[in-house]
Parts: structure tokens; sequence; C-alpha cells
């Protein structure tokens, strides 16, 4: 199935350098940007190239225990190796849809000492779960199930430039 053209390469290149911009004079003296595999590997690694600032990088992993949708019991399949205590961390991630993974993640490195903001690309705030503040976003999208641009659906799709969504 071909996805609807949603956002194309040049609009998400062009809400990349405006994010990087402001994450750039938010963190004049650099961060630590930690991305969510595997969704958010395309975003992360063009985000923290037009930063501006210092950019530590690593990664998690997050096993969430879902059928279609998150249930929130969640843990991480593979912890980030930097340490973090009173560290500005950049949690990084593709999209927001109940918001569940995040504000665990939110919790679990707030936990470890860490002063944590969120980034998302894609915000798909209709079936939020939980109240979420997000510091950084990219776009806000209905919903659709997206994929494209290192989001998945059952693994294909995630090497395509562009974001667009699958007819139901
Ligand atoms: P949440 O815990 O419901 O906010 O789940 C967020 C995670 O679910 C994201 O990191 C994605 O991996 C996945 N996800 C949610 N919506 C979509 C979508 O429309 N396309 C692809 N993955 C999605
Ligand atoms: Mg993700």
């Amino acid at each position: 199935m071909k996805p609807i053209p949603l956002l194309t390469e040049s609009q998400i290149k062009e809400k990349i350098q405006e994010l990087a911009g402001i994450i750039s004079s938010d963190y004049p003296d650099g961060l630590i940007a930690i991305g969510v595999l595997k969704g958010a590997f395309i975003f992360m690694s063009d985000l923290v190239r037009a930063l501006q600032v210092p950019c530590n990088c690593d990664f998690v992993k997050v096993a969430s225990y879902k059928g279609k949708e998150s249930s929130g019991k969640i843990s991480l399949e593979l912890c980030p190796s930097l340490s973090i205590f009173k560290k500005k961390v950049l949690l990084v991630e593709d999209i927001v849809d109940t918001g569940l993974t995040l504000s665990w993640l939110k919790g679990y490195f707030s936990q470890k000492g860490a002063e944590v903001k969120v980034c998302c690309l894609l915000d798909k705030p209709s079936k939020r779960k939980v109240d979420l503040s997000l510091d950084y976003t990219g776009f806000v999208v209905e919903d659709h199930f997206v994929v494209g641009y290192g989001l998945d659906c059952d693994e294909e799709y995630r090497s395509l430039p562009y974001i667009g969504y699958l007819k139901e």
C-alpha cells in the first residue's frame, strides 16, 4: 500500500532547521540528545546535525507491551550508556500518540537526576491518555497512522524520505 503524502522532505527539513535554531538558543552550553529507537533515528540524525551547540548522542529502546495501542506497561530494552545525572537531556521522539511512552521516559530520566525536556517531530493529540507537556513539537497531525521518515508499520516504510499516512 502506498502512503498518502502528508509532509514533504522539504517541509520536514525546514521544520528541523527551525526546531534546531530554538533548541540551540535554549541550550547554549550544549545537551545530551537521547533518541527513542527505532522510530526517531532519522529525525534524531537530522536534528543533531542542525544544532549549533555541542550535543552528545545516546539512544533508548522501549519495550512497551502493546497490541495496536500502548498499554502503558513499559520497560527499557536498551539503556543509555552516557551518565545523565545533573545533565540537560532532550528526549527525541518520532511521534507522541497516547503519551504513555514519553511520559514514562520523562519520569525515568528525571528520577535519575537529569533535567529533561522532550522534542517530538509529530504530535497526534487526539488519543492522548496522559497530560504531557511537549517542549518542542514539529507538526501536529490528525488521527492517521503515519509512516515514513523513521516511522513504520510492521517495520515497513521507515526508509521513506517523506511522511505519509495509510488508508484504514
Ligand atoms: P504512545 O506511547 O502512544 O505515545 O506511543 C508512541 C509510539 O507509538 C511512537 O513512538 C511510535 O513508535 C508509535 N506510534 C504511534 N502512532 C504511530 C503512527 O501513527 N505511526 C507509527 N508509529 C506510531
Ligand atoms: Mg517512537
